[in-house]
């Protein structure tokens, strides 16, 4: 089957989650790096435990109130810090690999597209702040649908916008959990691993494994 579209998840993919708390680390203190990674594993926690239940709130208010309880649990609950973590987080760095790879993908006349779990206007200020809009033809948020990934119904919102077949798509994550929702649904999962962690969801395979997104124009499905 040929690849008709790739489609990047945005969060620790595309854009790196730790870039926030790395330009107020003096602030944070020494559990910086903690808090940076309780703030994300609460931020999913959230995003899943609401769809489980069939609630939601957008991303922007998870990730704030994931931001809460990690600063509240190391002792940081600084509302000058939080204010100045939840507008970086607005404007996350790309990673260096992510630029150069919708590049390649869209000169070879790929189509290309984020699908994210991210509020429209978070996504819309990290793509601009990256400078990366005009590498990508879609810019797909699960606010639409009013629930989070892994649910099959968030991954047929690149099926509906592109008009392509579930097998005709390359999704691209570094979460290894949207990897096995992506395989679930049907597409070509490709798993940047860019942390060397070990494989889980086993039923739930990537095509292929990189831990840059560099390797992905080479790669052929
Ligand atoms: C996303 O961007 C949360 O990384 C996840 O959808």
């Amino acid at each position: 089957m040929t690849t008709r579209a790739y489609i990047f998840d945005a969060y620790g993919t595309l854009f790196d989650v730790h870039a926030a708390i790395a330009r107020y680390r003096d602030r944070a203190g020494p559990d910086a790096d903690r808090i940076s990674e309780l703030w994300r594993t609460k931020q999913l926690e959230y995003s899943w435990t609401l769809t489980a239940m069939g609630r939601y709130e957008n991303f922007e208010r998870l990730t704030e109130r994931s931001l809460d309880f990690a600063l509240a649990r190391f002792g940081r609950s600084d509302p000058a810090l939080r204010a100045a973590l939840l507008d970086s987080y607005r404007k996350l760095d790309a990673y260096p690999d992510a630029k150069a790879a919708l590049g390649t993908l869209k000169q070879a006349g790929a189509v290309t597209g984020i699908l994210s779990n991210g509020s429209p206007g978070m996504l819309q200020a990290a793509v601009d702040n990256a400078a990366l809009g005009g590498m990508l033809d879609h810019v797909l948020s699960v606010d639409a649908l009013g629930f989070y990934k892994p649910r099959n119904e968030v991954y047929a919102l690149v099926t509906d916008a592109a008009s392509v077949r579930p097998e005709e798509i390359v999704f691209v994550s570094s979460n290894r959990w949207d990897i096995a929702g992506a395989a679930n649904f049907g597409f070509k999962p490709v798993w940047v691993n860019r942390a060397n962690l070990p494989d889980e969801y086993p039923d739930l395979k990537p095509v292929a494994v990189i831990n840059s997104l560099s390797a992905l124009p080479s790669l052929k499905f």
